[in-house]
């Protein structure tokens, strides 16, 4: 037994990194996952590495921007696999490059609220809906360490994850006596994709400012998001997990690493 045997998973955000790592580990752990994402051909190699451990997937193409799409992926979970028991919301977008608030354009902080505070509370209003008339759920919600601690020039990514944290707990109160616990996690630098593209030489420098001096790794982030789904947190509700390295800890002397 695995733990979620005959459970239903879905996650957005499940074409790479974070989300991918996260559909993947829940398939290893018996669920049937969900895989959500705008790219359908990201999502099916996702889906035939799940297949190919002995897992069930099922791939939507969604943009959750729309109201539509988040509604129709929680519809296609509940019509292929009958229920919604669990739900992690990786889905996200960065916006550009760094930019001072009074330089950026306003569709840039749009288009970056649409999907990562928008989106997630689509997705969360839609995900509720399926698990209250089943007697509950978990949902966990993707947030940054940025949703608790700013950083300079990411100011719509810096208040969509913020925001993500507040909605969190929001929903959490509002569906505790539901028996709907929805929880956040706040990773830390994480090695997905986009540090892979920046290169070496800027994984080292954050690395050097997280207090373990390494980045995490996606398999280590799914692993706290299916332990905040799973019995082993039933008491857990309304919470952020900072699954960081000690980032948020607090800061080393005078700025300097710890060992220097
Ligand atoms: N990597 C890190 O260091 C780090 C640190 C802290 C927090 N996080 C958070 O962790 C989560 C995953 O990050 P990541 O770095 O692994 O992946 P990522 O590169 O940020 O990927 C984001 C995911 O969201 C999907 N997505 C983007 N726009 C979408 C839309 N409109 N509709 C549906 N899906 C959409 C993307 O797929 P498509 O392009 O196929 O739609 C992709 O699967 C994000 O919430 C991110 O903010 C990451």
């Amino acid at each position: 037994m695995n733990g979620f045997e005959g459970k239903v998973a879905l996650v957005t955000g499940a074409s790479r990194g974070i989300g991918a790592a996260t559909a993947r580990a829940f398939g290893v752990a018996g669920a049937a996952v969900v895989l959500v994402a705008r790219s359908a051909d990201a999502l099916a190699a996702v889906r035939a590495e799940i297949e190919a451990d002995g897992g069930t997937a099922l791939v939507v193409a969604a943009d959750l921007s729309r109201a539509e799409d988040a509604s129709r992926m929680v519809a296609a979970a509940v019509e292929t696999f009958g229920r919604l028991d669990a739900a992690v919301n990786a889905a996200a977008a960065h916006g550009g490059r760094p930019t001072p608030l009074a330089r950026l354009d306003v569709e840039e902080w749009d288009r970056t609220i649409a999907v990562s505070l928008r989106g997630v509370f689509l997705s969360l209003r839609a995900e509720i809906a399926a698990m209250v008339p089943a007697g509950g759920g978990a949902i966990v919600n993707v947030a940054s360490t940025t949703g608790l601690e700013a950083v300079a020039g990411l100011s719509p990514y810096v208040a969509a994850k913020h925001g993500l944290i507040g909605l969190t707990k929001t929903a959490a109160l509002d569906h505790a006596a539901d028996g709907v616990r929805v929880n956040a996690l706040a990773p830390g630098p994480t090695h997905t994709e986009a540090l892979d593209r920046a290169g070496e030489a800027a994984r080292e420098r954050v690395a050097a400012a997280v207090p373990v001096h390494r980045l995490g790794t996606p398999d280590e982030v799914a692993a706290a998001a299916l332990w905040l789904c799973g019995d082993g947190a039933s008491f857990v509700t309304g919470a952020t997990l900072a699954v960081d390295g000690g980032l948020l800890a607090g800061q080393p002397p005078f700025g300097r690493p710890a060992d220097a």
